[in-house]
């Protein structure tokens, strides 16, 4: 039930994120930075947020003066600097949501992503109560709103010994001391959120920090447009002894507080805890299939740092040889952070590493079975290579001389794979991976992307491997018409060339070892880009 709910869910975003593919392109796609999003939204909350505090009064009396006048007073720097830590705010939030949801209906918070889950839920839990304590800090009437709510909340549980609504029952009541908590609250919660912010991306190779100045200025632009034609306003003054009327709500950080409204402290809490604990438990609730991790296979490995580089998880490490053979450096897998992606397996064209349950000379055999039988049409035969997160392709219903096999991620395809599918009989090798910068494991179509075209090791050698006889397609999983029209479009070019009967390279066909070639005489046009 919940998987497909959450299947669902991944057919809606990948849809809405195919659109944005469409008029962005993959490099300018929004939704493939939207860790640096939150960033860049972080960096101007924080510029902004030390421009109002130094004229912030921490004082009950003077507190909401001194907020109108930066707004109305100095309106082009204080009130600028306000709306724009508002608008920052929201964006953070915003993309915070996105990304959690693109993470939830991709299915990327199972096996060793469990870490980044739970510490990515710690992040949006205290940038909620950061951007709630901002709020207060205005003491306009809706302040007081959320005052009175937050004490009448906290006050269900059995912990304080006096009620903390007393705090809140007239004006005179609110001291000073209250908003020099509120204060320490606001300026204290960076800290945590820092803590989590690094557990959060302490198991990721190469996180994105950054975005395209494209995209950056284009965020700046609408946060400028924003701030200036709808500055951030408060309401009038808190007054204890009247009830609110109307209040503006920012959804972003107060859609709890009309639900408050509607509820007693108790079944708030109830509906609270139960939601924090099925969002923290889902990686536990959803669990992905058992794989194991992968493996070295020291008598293979020359310790030349590859599959270290190429992991996405840190999930590999270098250490001093342990074998006495004459090399540096061996490759050791830490097992509790290994996805089980096979990008490493991709990675050693000597395989030295392998995925258990793709063991290499298993994946050989059932490459050779596959491509063996003879479908007697005459058309080229295809070895279509496809990740599992990818458009669907079951050999039942694939044409009969397109033979599809499924790996973990095509970053498990090194380019001897290849080589030995046109040995085994292929005509042509078709590879299918998910869409450029949505790779279910980060980088394996893109360390494919550069294997093909020669620019990452190991890679294609045009000698030993005609390119025209290898293709890509990066698709999202309902594709199908695109991954159709880019088969035929391949089986059409390949009929135009001629029997594959040999290796185009003396001695290529052997099951040597293919030698790391930088210096290619050409980088293939393989990659099609749908
Ligand atoms: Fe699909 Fe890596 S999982 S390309």
């Amino acid at each position: 039930m919940a998987r497909s709910l959450i299947s669902a869910g991944n057919r809606l975003r990948e849809a809405i994120e195919g659109w944005f593919q469409a008029v962005f392109s993959s490099k300018y796609n929004p939704a493939n930075y939207l860790g640096a999003v939150i960033l860049f939204f972080m960096a101007v909350v924080l510029v902004s947020g030390i421009y109002l505090f130094i004229f912030y009064e921490t004082n009950a009396d003077r507190a909401y003066g001194s907020v109108e006048s930066l707004t109305h007073d100095q309106w082009y720097a204080g009130g600028l600097m306000r709306s724009l830590h508002r608008y920052a705010s929201d964006g953070a939030m915003l993309a915070l949501i996105l990304h959690a949801f693109r993470q939830l209906f991709s299915f990327r918070f199972q096996r060793n992503r469990w870490v980044a889950w739970v510490s990515g839920g710690g992040l949006l839990l205290v940038t909620l109560i950061e951007g709630i304590s901002g709020y207060w800090m205005i003491w306009d009437t809706r302040a007081a709103w959320i005052a009175i709510r937050s004490v009448e909340f906290l006050d269900a549980l059995p912990i304080f010994g006096e009620p903390l609504a007393r705090a809140f029952l007239v004006n005179e009541a609110v001291s000073n001391q209250f908003f020099f908590v509120i204060l320490f609250l606001h300026l204290f919660l960076p800290i945590p959120f820092v803590f989590a912010f690094w557990i959060h991306t302490t198991r990721v190779s190469r996180p994105i920090w950054t975005m395209p100045r494209n995209v950056l200025y284009a965020i700046s632009l609408i946060l400028f447009v924003l701030s200036a034609v709808k500055p951030a306003l408060s309401e009038p003054a808190a007054n204890l002894r009247m009830l609110p009327g109307q209040i503006g709500i920012d959804w972003f950080y107060l859609f709890l507080y009309p639900f408050f409204d509607m509820v007693s402290p108790a079944w708030a809490w109830i509906a609270f805890t139960a939601a924090l604990a099925v969002s923290t438990l889902v990686p536990w609730l959803v669990p992905a299939g058992k794989r194991r991790a992968a493996r070295i296979n020291l008598r293979a490995c020359d310790g030349c740092t590859q599959c270290y580089l190429d992991c996405p998880y840190e999930a590999i490490h270098m250490q001093a040889r342990s074998d006495g053979r004459p090399y540096a450096k061996e490759a050791v897998v830490v097992a509790a952070r290994c996805s089980s992606c096979s990008i490493c397996v991709g990675s050693c064209d000597r395989a030295g590493v392998e995925l258990p349950d793709f063991a290499n000379l298993a994946f050989r055999r059932r490459m050779r079975d596959l491509l063996t039988p003879d479908d007697g049409t005459g058309r080229p035969r295809i070895l279509a290579v496809r990740c599992e997160w990818t458009v669907p392709m079951e050999p039942e219903r694939a044409s009969p001389n397109v033979r599809p096999l499924t790996l973990p991620c095509v970053g498990f395809i090194q380019p001897r794979t290849i080589q030995h599918a046109i040995k085994l009989g292929a005509s042509g090798v078709f590879v299918v991976g998910c869409r450029m910068g949505d790779c279910h494991y980060r980088e394996g179509n893109a360390w494919v992307e550069q294997r093909l075209a020669g620019a990452r090791r190991p890679s294609l050698d045009p000698g030993r491997v005609d390119p025209a006889r290898v293709r890509a397609a990066w698709l999202a999983g309902a594709q199908t018409d695109a991954l159709k029209r880019e088969l035929d479009r391949f089986e059409a070019d390949l009929k135009r060339l001629p029997p594959p009967s040999r290796p185009v390279h003396p001695g290529a066909g052997t099951g040597a070892t293919i030698p790391n070639s930088q210096n290619r005489p050409s980088a293939p046009e393989v990659i099609a880009h749908v």
